[in-house]
């Protein structure tokens, strides 16, 4: 997978040379590149932000010399588009998307960035006004050949920059990491790039690690707790069937913990689950904490 990273402190990624992802780097997994924005801009300042239009307090990133980076790196000739959002011509249809349905999308409409795309090429924004980026998305993009992040920094970037991608056909998606604002993309960058190139085959010392994770396959639930030895510490004991080598029992103990986790912190990943997917000792836990599980989704009742 090629990772291009575009940021006013590409310094900030010198960590990826360390740990498990420095290793994927060794291996040949993934080659990433770290872009300072600044090298193509054309003023002495190297000034990549301008006053937002309208008033307001802060910077916002310009777009000319966002798109003059972009252009190079995606290998795209600038173009005109025009007030339906299409771009003339035909010169950059490499990157036109899989299916005609795709040129819809808007940076509004979140369900567009449903995967109609070819993932050759994907182009992120990290933006806490977007979408929440789950384990879902991780996984889709963990199939992509190449992701290219555009790190926003003060106000954010001109809303025009991904619209104009969009326009050139370009898989181009934003997305929040959670409901709370951070100084800039680069560390929304970091936690999407651990998420997705850590799906990736061989990338992870033990695979299987990742198969019973939370929020991993069809239905995400929290995971039931973890222990390690001593059995007793500082007074501390491990609940009791995981010392019984019954492995059958240990599997049912941890299955229900996590949903009895999931009710108690997470009771929207409940309603997501299917009913028809849980066994009935799945079920008749969910009953016990008050759930009802008749219908396709399972349904609080009303607790006292
Ligand atoms: N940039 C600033 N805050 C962010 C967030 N919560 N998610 C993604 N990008 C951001």
């Amino acid at each position: 997978m090629q990772i291009d990273i575009v940021s006013v402190f590409p310094e900030y990624f010198d960590v990826l040379n360390l740990s498990l992802f420095g290793k994927a780097q060794s291996k040949g997994l993934v080659s990433v590149h770290a872009h300072n924005l600044r090298d193509w801009t054309h003023d002495v300042h190297h000034s990549v932000d301008d006053t937002p239009v309208g008033g307001g307090a802060g910077m916002v990133m310009k777009p000319e010399v966002w798109a003059e980076c972009l252009d190079d790196l995606l290998g795209l000739e600038p173009r005109e588009v025009n007030a339906d959002g299409e771009s003339d011509g035909t010169g950059n249809a490499e990157h036109q998307p899989a299916s005609d349905s795709a040129s819809a999308d808007t940076a509004s409409d979140s369900d567009s960035q449903a995967p109609v795309h070819n993932l050759d090429t994907v182009l992120i924004f990290p933006n806490p006004s977007a979408p929440l980026f789950t384990q879902r998305d991780a996984t889709e993009l963990s199939h992509a050949k190449r992701l290219m992040f555009g790190c926003g920094r003060y106000e954010g970037y001109d809303a025009r920059i991904p619209e104009y991608y969009r326009a050139q056909g370009v898989d181009v998606r934003e997305y929040s990491i959670g409901d709370y604002v951070l100084n800039g993309g680069e560390v929304a960058v970091s936690v999407m790039l651990e998420a997705i190139t850590r799906l990736l085959p061989g990338f992870m010392g033990n695979p299987e690690s990742i198969v019973e994770e939370s929020y991993t396959g069809s239905e995400a639930l929290l995971e039931h707790r973890q222990y390690t030895r001593p059995a007793v510490w500082r007074g501390m004991g491990v609940p009791d069937v995981l010392l019984s080598g019954d492995h059958g029992k240990v599997d049912r103990f941890r299955r229900d913990e996590a949903l009895a986790r999931t009710d108690a912190i997470r009771p929207d990943l409940i309603e997501q689950l299917d009913c028809a997917q849980l066994s009935k000792a799945d079920r008749k836990t969910l009953m016990a904490l008050g759930w009802e599980v008749s219908a396709e989704h399972p349904r609080r009742l009303n607790r006292e």
